[in-house]
């Protein structure tokens, strides 16, 4: 990975007098008691963002980003602190080293797209190489290819005015990539648009970004449009960048209090994914283990069901309690015969875990997250589900056969906020392994009531849920 942009220091004053501004700011001078002097739109900001990256600046109107993004590409000059792309210093650099670099390596797309009222669609996306100098046919050609890619296959004939908003940003889009500079800066790209077409434009910009490689650094005040499509999220406040993180790192780690009131109302079920809810679990056994070992590591992992697995960790399918008890007492010598699949819902790391609702509802078990090699990773207990999200909502009624249970814990509404490792609210479900712990302790006479504990407890469980509700 390279550092294409590189922000070091970066200050931007407008008004008389900058460097009496910046020094007094580097004293600890307040900006709002600096006005006089000058507006300090940007103060001491640094950063890098790397090749391929979607960095996105976030903030309040006025904090900042969009003169920030324009020293980026040396529209306004910067009043102190330097600014790299791709290795060249564009705060220092003269006028015809500043052309080829936004010829060359950054191009923008603007809230508002400016598409040229007389000239067609095909003419509007091949505006930049005009300017860049391309003959006609050429350029008109490679403008067919970028609006195909933008999904404006055929409308190139039409003018703008006959294009939705939304077409109309895919057009100024187009434009933009039609330069295939490295860099795209876009400042409220998307804020124009309605809700859903927005919706529509994110996914084909990540699309986009996942296929050509692009750099993007994007502005937003939206804060789920940040937590969408940024790798990063760059947030400003006041003219300074007050953290940059992920998504998730910004959500679950705001640096002030500022960032956390900001992050209060995000969607965090669109943020947040299964691998940041996820947890281990010991309650695993090999396929080609026996009962009775079974039956020990249900003990020890207390837990009232396994997930069986192969030499490579492969997720073959789960045993439960009662099957295990049952293939002891018959004199089984594996477990192979009693693995059930059914019930198994696996998910990837990266899924959302907006996604994660539907399948866990569904499921009786906790969701298994796995690799691409079908590897176990962890687990998403339904109860974590609940737990990640601000409000819990209503209770469920999962059986939570594969869990680890921990040191019991009260639960409390805090919960979903503090950073426990495992289910501070998993207590209600205990009573499920001590069931399995007597049952192992005498096999024969325990077979039968191991059955009816795992649905009594369950039973339990969910009424004690209901009860809260
Ligand atoms: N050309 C200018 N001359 C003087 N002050 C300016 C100029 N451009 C911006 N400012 C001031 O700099 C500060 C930051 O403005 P900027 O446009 O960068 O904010 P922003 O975060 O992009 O806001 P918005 O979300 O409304 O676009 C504001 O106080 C603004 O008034
Ligand atoms: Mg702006």
């Amino acid at each position: 990975m390279s550092v294409v942009v590189k922000a070091s220091h970066v200050y931007k004053v407008f008004g008389k007098r900058p460097n009496e501004v910046i020094k007094r700011l580097e004293e600890g001078a307040d900006r709002k008691d600096l006005t006089k002097l000058g507006t300090a739109a940007v103060i001491d900001a640094s950063f890098e963002v790397e090749e391929g990256e979607i960095f996105v600046v976030m903030g309040l109107s006025g904090s900042g980003k969009s003169t920030l993004i324009r020293t980026l590409n040396g529209l306004w000059d910067t009043s102190g602190g330097s600014v790299e792309v791709l290795g060249t210093d564009i705060s220092t650099a003269d006028s015809s080293t500043l052309r080829k670099v936004r010829g060359k390596h950054v191009s923008m797309v603007f809230q508002h797209f400016a598409l040229l009222p007389h000239r067609t669609v095909r003419e509007n996306a091949a505006y930049s190489l005009e300017i860049q100098g391309m003959p006609k046919n050429q350029r008109l050609e490679k403008a067919e290819e970028w609006l195909k890619a933008v999904g404006l296959d055929g409308w190139g004939d039409k003018y703008p005015q006959q294009l939705s908003g939304g077409m109309q940003q895919r057009v100024g889009l187009a434009r933009a990539l039609a330069a295939e500079t490295d860099i795209l800066l876009m400042d409220e790209a998307f804020s124009a648009l309605d809700p859903l077409i927005r919706r529509e434009m994110q996914e084909q910009l990540v699309e986009l970004q996942s296929k050509l490689n692009k750099t993007i650094i994007f502005i937003t005040h939206d804060l789920n449009e940040a937590m969408f499509l940024g790798d990063r999220i760059a947030v400003m406040r006041d003219g300074r960048i007050v953290q940059i993180g992920t998504s998730e790192e910004i959500l679950t780690q705001p640096a002030d209090d500022y960032i956390a009131e900001f992050v209060q109302d995000v969607d965090r079920t669109r943020v947040l994914t299964a691998a940041s809810i996820m947890r281990e679990t010991k309650a695993t056994i090999s396929i080609e283990a026996g009962p009775r070992l079974a039956m020990r590591t249900l003990e020890d992992s207390n837990s009232s069901g396994l997930l069986v697995l192969d030499d490579n960790r492969t997720v073959l399918g789960m045993v439960s309690d009662r099957n295990v008890v049952r293939a002891a007492r018959e004199g089984q010598q594996t477990i192979a015969d009693i693995v059930e699949k059914t019930d198994l819902f696996t998910v990837r790391p990266e899924t959302p875990i907006s996604e994660l609702f539907a399948p866990s509802s569904a499921a009786k078990v906790p969701l298994t997250v796995i690799d691409e090699n079908q590897r176990l990773l962890g687990i998403v207990p339904r109860v974590a589900l609940l737990n990640s999200m601000a409000d819990p909502g209503p209770a469920t009624g999962e059986i939570p056969p594969v869990q680890e249970a921990s040191e019991p814990v009260v639960v409390s509404p805090s919960a979903a906020e503090s950073d426990s490792e495992d289910g501070a609210a998993f207590t209600d479900e205990q009573a499920t392994p001590t069931e399995v712990a007597d049952a192992s302790a005498d096999v024969e006479s325990a077979a039968g009531s191991a059955d009816e504990g795992t649905g009594a407890a369950t039973r339990g469980a969910t009424d004690a849920e209901r009860g809260k509700h």
